[in-house]
């Protein structure tokens, strides 16, 4: 096992976005411009999901670089009740190519958030934030794709 898989961890959270129409998108795109410099800088990788109402992000890196940018976040005014579900070491990464990415509303998608966000009890909660992990994963890769069809690759 070398050095980084020991002091990598995991995180992930929901919360009450506190943006209102009609500037959310244009503030969700200033969260996400800013991120992708900022998480690269600290070998972050992850994903971000804007339901409209909620935000759930998943982040993972070396502990300080997740500690750090989660210090910012957890301040951040732009939402409120921030619910750390998890955080705990992990051995490889899920998000291991991009820095941030920025799934958008999607029925789907918001369904998967609101579970976990009103799930009771330690072992529903990691179930759900596991689950919601898969789903942002899934809807990161297919985006990938979309963009690489579109690009004609
Ligand atoms: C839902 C949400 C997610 C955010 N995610 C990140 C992130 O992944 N990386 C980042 O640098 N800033 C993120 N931000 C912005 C930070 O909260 C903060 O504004 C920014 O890092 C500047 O931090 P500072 O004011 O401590 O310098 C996020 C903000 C919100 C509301």
């Amino acid at each position: 096992m070398d050095e980084r898989s020991v002091s990598e961890v995991a995180l992930i959270y929901v919360s009450v976005s506190t943006l209102r129409l009609p500037r959310e998108a244009e503030e969700v795109d200033r969260i996400v411009d800013w991120s992708l410099g900022r998480n690269a800088e600290l070998g972050v990788t992850g994903a971000l999901i804007f339901t409209e109402k909620r935000f759930a992000q998943y982040l993972e890196g070396p502990a300080a670089g997740v500690d750090a940018l989660m210090a910012s976040i957890a301040g951040d005014p732009r939402h409120r009740a921030l619910d750390v579900v998890f955080r705990r070491p992990i051995e490889e990464r899920r998000f291991a190519t991009w820095a941030l990415a920025y799934a958008g509303p999607s029925t789907f998608v918001s369904g998967h958030v609101l579970t976990l966000a009103e799930a009771k009890g330690e072992a529903a909660r990691l179930k759900h934030a596991d689950r919601l992990t898969d789903v942002m994963q899934q809807f990161v890769q297919a985006q990938l794709a979309e963009q690489r069809r579109q690009r004609g690759g």
